[in-house]
């Protein structure tokens, strides 16, 4: 659970330096489902969510590799995309993760506290920016569908971006359940 959050946060962390929302926090639907959620180009599970809203990153490309992300592997993270304004301390991010229909995490993390995981830090100058980053998936991640929703905003509460990833990791293999019964 805690390298799930982990990785959650620094996909979201990734993707945070790329678009901007509104105040749907402040409007009380912390995490739910997207009205207008569009495929991010590239090769990637993630959508950006509240796009009828304006956002401060608008990511270009993301592509994950392998797509999708396998239990036990590393996972390789390329992110482009350009930023309205810089990012300064303060800003935070919203992050759902639902297993299921099972909520496993509703939390808010400091986006500057954040983006070393991410070889980043703040500020993050406006422009074009890019970034890759490796991540070891953990053996240990339960079989089921993930979803993921993460809202980033500035300080003063504007959407930074808002992403939205569904993942499923498939039912353990033969060779897993053998190694974990082998004590
Ligand atoms: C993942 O990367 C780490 C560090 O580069 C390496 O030690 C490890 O063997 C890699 N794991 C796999 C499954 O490739």
């Amino acid at each position: 659970m805690v390298s799930f959050t982990k990785l959650a946060t620094s996909i979201v962390a990734i993707t945070t330096c790329a678009n901007a929302f509104t105040l749907n926090y402040a409007l009380g639907f912390p995490g739910a489902p997207d009205r207008d959620a569009k495929p991010v180009p590239g090769d990637s599970p993630l959508q950006t969510c509240d796009t009828s809203d304006s956002q401060l990153l608008t990511l270009t490309k993301v592509d994950l590799s392998p797509n999708p992300p396998l239990r036990g592997e590393n996972l390789t993270i390329t992110a482009a995309g350009t930023l309205k304004e810089s990012i300064e301390q303060g800003a935070y991010v919203d992050v759902d993760v639902t297993y299921g229909y099972i909520k496993l995490i509703h939390q808010t993390y400091d986006l500057c506290e954040q983006l070393p995981n991410v070889e980043m830090e703040c500020p993050i100058k406006s422009g074009y920016q890019e970034l890759t980053k490796q991540v070891q998936i953990p053996d240990e991640v339960p079989p089921g569908k993930y979803t993921v929703v993460a809202r980033a905003y500035t300080e003063d509460d504007e959407l930074i971006t808002c992403l939205t990833a569904v993942v499923e990791f498939p039912p353990y293999g033969y060779a897993k359940i053998i190694d974990l019964f082998a004590y």
